[in-house]
């Protein structure tokens, strides 16, 4: 095996083709919100197959401005996974509501519904659902629920641009949805945010919050700040969107190589895609059994030694960081999530890999599996 081999775990795509629009964009002087956002954001939301986008700052703000919008603050619960990048809890936390952790289901890593059910109690005004690594949340059983108790449903799409169940795309079945375009995610502005909803009060309320309040030239009719995403980034973002596609499907097929491969090695779990979802395969994360001869952090290093970069994605859940052990979070409350911080690790399956690279990738794991 060539051991000078370095496989990235990510790295974004950029062609001429951003390069030339964002020269484009310098010429016009046009650096601030102007013609080519509005592009973006009429694009976008034509993609996803909704009424409106509003383009932002990047995707914390996106599901700061959701919750702002819906008026989530002071004395407020809302329902996150504890199996997340910390955003999503965090923007709870920054508009003054209390984040309640639901455990997560082991097939998709995504929100256990029944767990969120347990979860509700009076002061209940909102579900966060996070499209994990690119597997869309089960939305059907979690828009019944919202509708049930008269919640709020919110995606965190971060990581799922282009995911979809049964045809449709997520970012258009909650009441509104927050993307992030940060430059590992499967489009990017390099940073930046997007988003989606159908309903018009929401909308028209983030435009206004998303601009210090003003509905016209220093005229303000309530408190907002300067979350706007810049023309520059805009002309990024519409050049990564109509790429969007295309680089999907080669995750898509780099998965399924992958796990085609992998599910042949003996104490390897390659992740699973539920009947009728579309998963965009933002991370391709393995669960490492303990029978496999080494432990889950022993194959990372074993793998970068090799030339693999792998992550994981995350090492703790978030009841159990110290930001809300510090607030009075109770330990161990969502076993599942507990278990998956312990085994999962997302191996490299970003759209620039070769089909050498993932042989190499596969090959490397086979090794290790051989350890006597
Ligand atoms: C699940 C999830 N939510 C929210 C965010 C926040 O997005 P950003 O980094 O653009 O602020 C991210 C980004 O990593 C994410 O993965």
């Amino acid at each position: 095996m060539n051991n000078k081999r370095h496989i990235k775990i990510t790295e974004p795509v950029i062609g001429e083709e951003e390069i030339e629009k964002v020269v484009e964009v310098l010429r016009s002087k046009w650096l601030v919100h102007g013609p080519v956002v509005e592009e973006f954001e009429q694009k976008f939301a034509e993609y996803i197959g909704v009424e409106h986008a509003i383009a932002v700052a990047n995707g914390t703000i996106a599901l700061q401005l959701i919750l702002e919008a819906l008026g989530i603050g002071s004395g407020d619960e809302v329902i996150v996974p504890d199996f997340t990048f910390i955003a999503t809890a965090n923007t709870v936390l920054m508009r003054g509501a209390k984040p309640v952790f639901a455990d997560i289901e082991l097939e998709t890593y995504t929100i256990d519904v029944d767990d969120v059910l347990e979860k509700i109690t009076s002061k209940t005004r909102a579900i966060i659902a996070v499209h994990l690594y690119g597997h869309p949340a089960d939305m059907r059983a979690l828009r019944e629920i919202a509708d049930d108790y008269k919640l709020y449903l919110i995606e965190d799409a971060a990581q799922a641009h282009g995911a979809e169940i049964d045809g449709v795309k997520v970012g258009s079945i909650g009441d509104a949805a927050a993307f992030s375009l940060y430059a590992t995610k499967n489009m990017t502005t390099g940073e930046g945010g997007i988003i989606t909803t159908n309903i018009g009060w929401i909308a028209e309320r983030i435009r206004l919050l998303r601009n210090h309040g003003q509905v016209r030239k220093y005229y303000h009719i309530t408190l907002g700040g300067n979350y706007r995403l810049t023309s520059i980034q805009a002309a990024i973002g519409l050049v990564q969107l109509s790429k969007l596609d295309k680089l999907n499907e080669r995750r898509n097929s780099n998965a399924q190589y992958l796990t085609t491969r992998l599910s042949k090695i003996e104490g390897i779990r390659p992740p699973k895609v539920k009947p009728g979802y579309k998963h965009v395969w933002h991370q391709y994360v393995i669960w490492i059994e303990d029978t496999f001869p080494y432990t889950r952090d022993e194959v990372r290093d074993k793998l970068s030694k090799y030339g693999i970069s792998t992550a994981i994605h995350y090492p703790l859940p978030l009841h159990l960081q110290p930001l809300y052990r510090a607030l009075g979070y109770p330990e161990n409350i969502c076993p599942n999530s507990i278990d998956a911080s312990r085994h999962v690790l997302s191996l490299p399956v970003h759209p620039l890999l070769s089909k050498e690279d993932l042989d190499y990738i596969v090959e490397t794991i086979l090794l290790l599996s051989k350890r006597r």
